[in-house]
């Protein structure tokens, strides 16, 4: 059974979230957009001093307004709608369970969600995002401050199957693959392609093809969709709860309750030995 940091009616408001998110993300077909939200509330995080991360902040205007997140106002105002009807639901798990479902109705792997991530409106300061003008030993520098690999670099930058860029977000435009709705490995199938055609190669898109550590996975991903899938599963999971240890925080709620407990049971025999004293005497 899962262990969740949450009690029970949480998971089942999580549950009903899901399927709002899953018409919602559909009908509106927002899904890229929804992605792009849950990477870059999570993609500020800095495992050394433990801030930025997964916890909402990107709904903060000040963080709204970096310049890497040009266009994610309107992805904060859509998660809105679902927030008002499931107003228990951190905005944190809301974002992150967006980005789930995203991949999912676009044909993607299924990913693990473990709900009880907790809100926060610090914003960490602007910069921590990657630069899509610059290469290999940039990408490693944004990711491993998050504590991520070289195989989560390459399986995280799969997302790029879905949505395009706009020049008037991010001054780059035109979309990575020929079916911007469908979650598939056709990124990496496109990459692999020598002469560039009418696709769209940001620089750090084309330094997982020029280094060779990251090569090797584009190569692999390229060929076998499988195993696209389950690494991007595992890396999704691991970017959705950096700084957030479901596990952790469950042993702490089940040493509360059984303190609890033992508290408890310690009052009903201190009771009962009164009592037992009183009639004695
Ligand atoms: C590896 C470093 C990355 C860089 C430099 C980067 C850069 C960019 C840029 C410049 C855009 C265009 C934004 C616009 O003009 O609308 C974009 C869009 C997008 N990115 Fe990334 N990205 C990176 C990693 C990721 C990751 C890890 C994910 C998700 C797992 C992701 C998902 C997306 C999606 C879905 C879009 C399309 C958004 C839309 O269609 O509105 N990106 N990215």
């Amino acid at each position: 059974m899962a262990k969740y940091a949450v009690d029970a009616e949480y998971v089942k408001e999580i549950e009903e979230v899901r399927r709002d998110l899953r018409s919602f993300i559909t009908n509106k077909k927002c899904a890229p957009l929804m992605l792009r939200l849950a990477w870059h509330d999570a993609g500020t995080y800095d495992a050394k001093t433990r801030t930025g991360g997964p916890n909402g902040s990107i709904r903060n205007q000040q963080e709204l307004n970096h310049a890497a997140n040009k266009g994610l106002k309107t992805a904060v105002e859509l998660c809105e709608e679902v927030k008002v009807k499931h107003p228990k639901v951190s905005y944190a798990d809301l974002y992150q369970l967006a980005g789930v479902v995203a991949v999912e109705v676009t044909g993607g792997p299924t990913i693990q969600f473990v709900p009880g991530r907790k809100d926060s409106l610090e914003s960490p300061q602007e910069g921590r995002l990657p630069d899509a003008k610059q290469g290999a030993s940039h990408l490693r520098e944004i990711f491993y401050r998050m504590g991520l690999t070289d195989k989560d670099i390459v399986a995280l930058s799969g997302g790029h199957t879905l949505g395009k860029a706009h020049k008037d977000r991010s001054n780059f435009e035109g979309q990575w693959t020929r079916d911007p709705l469908k979650f598939d490995n056709s990124y990496f199938v496109e990459l692999m392609k020598l002469e560039s055609n009418d696709l769209l190669k940001l620089p750090t898109d084309k330094a997982l093809v020029d280094d060779p550590a990251f090569r090797k996975y584009v190569e692999l991903y390229a060929k076998d969709e499988n195993a696209f899938f389950r690494d991007y599963a595992t890396s999704h999971k691991k970017l959705s709860e950096l700084g957030f240890n479901p596990s952790c925080s469950y042993r702490s709620q089940l040493a509360k309750a059984a303190l609890g407990m033992v508290i408890a049971s310690t009052v009903v025999v201190l009771g009962y030995l009164l009592e037992l004293n009183k009639k004695i005497n």
